[in-house]
């Protein structure tokens, strides 16, 4: 894991692989960043010209290395571009530190140490700065071979992070520099359950992984197995999982501040792998369905957040897990489960399995009545469709609160959008012989799905559904701070909500 320390050493003056500053794109052509100050002027006053020399524009996601000249303690001085410089007297965006500070620590990978004189102003920049320079180290290098480690071709996370420019003793900016620390290794312990693959991450052995950190960091677990869930009627998670030879597993994992704060139930879908059931996924469509549990994975790290944070709220993580496999013990098209909450539903379709686990925790998790339910899932393809693949949609029973998350999300830099649950849509969902079918019409597959998911809220409870089927899983090249592979997507916005229940600012 990479170590993060804040330091007031001079940009020239600190011993380390590699310097980082920042560049950005000026009236005039390249600017050098403020934070760069001693930098620069060992290349006297002439760092911005020998970029522009080397090609640097200062573009969003731009890496320039050269070698440090004399004066400079670094090895070398790695420049990253900001995008266009602000306005006389403004400062960068948030994102744009983290996005910058993450391609930084991203192509440092295999150094030992970095210091980061990125321009910041205050402890809201260097929080961004070290969180987006944490999350940019993230490898994840636990199925490659010790060969290939050995011989350099597998680089290590960059070991140590230096954040220069802030008050290591000043109250906010160690307290922003934990809060760093915490919330990007529990965004990075999202992603490492989300990069395992599923024939050793499935619901059992995720069950007690989770039992393991709540030692830990003293959450309480209640682990439901498949004889616990088949006697206490949960048809939606037995019917899903009843196919696999891995059994499903319901897991409560809570961290309680005290009585009478405010309460967050998160429930994460967490089907450790989709086939698609007898309902089964083409090749091309199957490939990274060990992400099919990102939402688990993300509710999971936001609780250990929460309590490691020491919020003054009650944060409760449901976990629906299962494994969704085609076999003889397989849910057919067109059987129909009962439901944790009674109501019957006709599985037309067991791809659309997602629905039928999460409907279970929502009922479940309503008997605590908790002041809002947030479900957070990878479920439909449609949302890909409508949203890309870097942003979230978010329905909710309260258009309050969809917007309060959505402006959560966006002050962590997590890019979501407000979606709508139309009235109509519910018909598409009746079925000639249960209560309710688990698919509708295929157009607004994604609200469609929202809309299951709502018949199975208490009434009086305040939720919103998080459909994460897009960023969850990043296929594409590394951007920023995110890499190939899981993405943790939704922890940090779940544990910036968490923050504003403790502070009474969500409810
Ligand atoms: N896990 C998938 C959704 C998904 C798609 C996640 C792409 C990540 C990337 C989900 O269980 C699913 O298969 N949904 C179906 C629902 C349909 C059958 C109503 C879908 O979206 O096609
Ligand atoms: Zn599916
Ligand atoms: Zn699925």
């Amino acid at each position: 894991m990479t170590a993060l320390t804040l330091s007031t050493s001079s940009a020239a003056s600190l011993r380390a692989d590699a310097v980082v500053v920042g560049v950005a794109k000026g009236p005039k052509g390249l600017v050098v960043a403020s934070g760069a100050e001693a930098i620069d002027q060992a290349f006297d006053g002439k760092l911005a010209a020998t970029l522009e020399t080397l090609g640097a524009a200062g573009g969003e996601g731009e890496v320039t290395k050269l070698p440090a000249p004399a004066g400079v303690k670094a090895a070398v001085v790695l420049a990253v571009g900001l995008g266009e410089a602000p306005a006389d007297g403004g400062g960068h965006a948030a994102e744009t530190l983290r996005r910058a500070a993450g391609v930084a620590a991203r192509t440092l990978a295999g150094a030992k140490k970095a210091a980061f004189a990125l321009p910041v102003s205050g402890a809201q920049d260097t929080e961004a700065v070290a969180t987006g320079a944490l999350l940019g180290a993230y490898v994840f290098t636990s199925y490659r071979g010790g060969k290939e480690k050995a011989s350099g071709a597998v680089k290590e996370p960059l070991a140590e992070i230096a954040v220069l420019g802030g008050k290591p003793r000043d109250k906010a900016f160690k307290a922003a520099a934990e809060r760093a620390i915490t919330v990007a290794e529990e965004v990075n312990r999202a992603r490492d359950l989300i990069n395992i693959p599923s024939n050793d991450l499935f619901p059992k052995s995720f069950a007690e992984t989770v039992q393991a950190a709540a030692k830990e960091h003293g959450l309480k677990v209640e682990v439901l197995d498949e004889k616990a869930l088949t006697k206490g009627g949960y048809g939606g998670i037995m019917g899903v999982g009843q196919g696999s030879a891995n059994p499903p597993r319901l897991v409560k994992v809570a961290y309680t501040a005290g009585r009478n704060k405010p309460h967050l139930a998160f429930i994460g879908k967490g089907i450790t792998y989709d086939s698609g059931g007898i309902s089964l996924k083409p090749a091309g469509h199957n490939e990274t369905m060990k992400c099919d549990m990102s939402g688990a994975a993300a509710v999971f790290a936001a609780v250990v957040a929460a309590a490691r944070l020491g919020l003054d709220a009650n944060v409760t993580g449901w976990l629906a897990l299962a494994e969704n496999m085609p076999s003889g013990t397989a849910t057919r098209p067109g059987d129909v489960l009962r439901m944790y909450s009674g109501k019957t539903v006709e599985v037309l379709n067991t791809d659309a399995e997602g629905r039928l686990v999460l409907a279970d925790a929502i009922t479940r998790a309503g008997e605590e009545k908790p002041d809002a339910i947030i479900d957070v899932a990878t479920l439909t393809g449609a949302m890909v469709l409508a949203l890309g693949d870097r942003t979230f949609g978010v329905m909710a029973n309260d258009d309050a609160f969809r917007t309060a998350i959505h402006e959560a999300a966006g002050e962590v830099g997590e890019a979501s959008w407000p979606m709508p649950l139309p009235a109509e849509l519910r018909k598409g969902l009746d079925s000639p012989i249960a209560d309710m079918a688990n698919m509708g019409e295929r157009m607004g597959g994604g609200l469609t799905a929202g809309i299951f998911l709502k018949e199975f809220v208490a009434e009086g409870i305040t939720w919103a559904h998080l459909d994460i089927a897009g960023p969850a899983f990043h296929e594409g090249a590394p951007y920023g701070y995110t890499p190939k592979g899981g993405t943790g997507s939704s922890v940090r916005t779940l544990v910036r909500l968490a923050e504003l229940a403790a502070a009474g600012e969500l409810f």
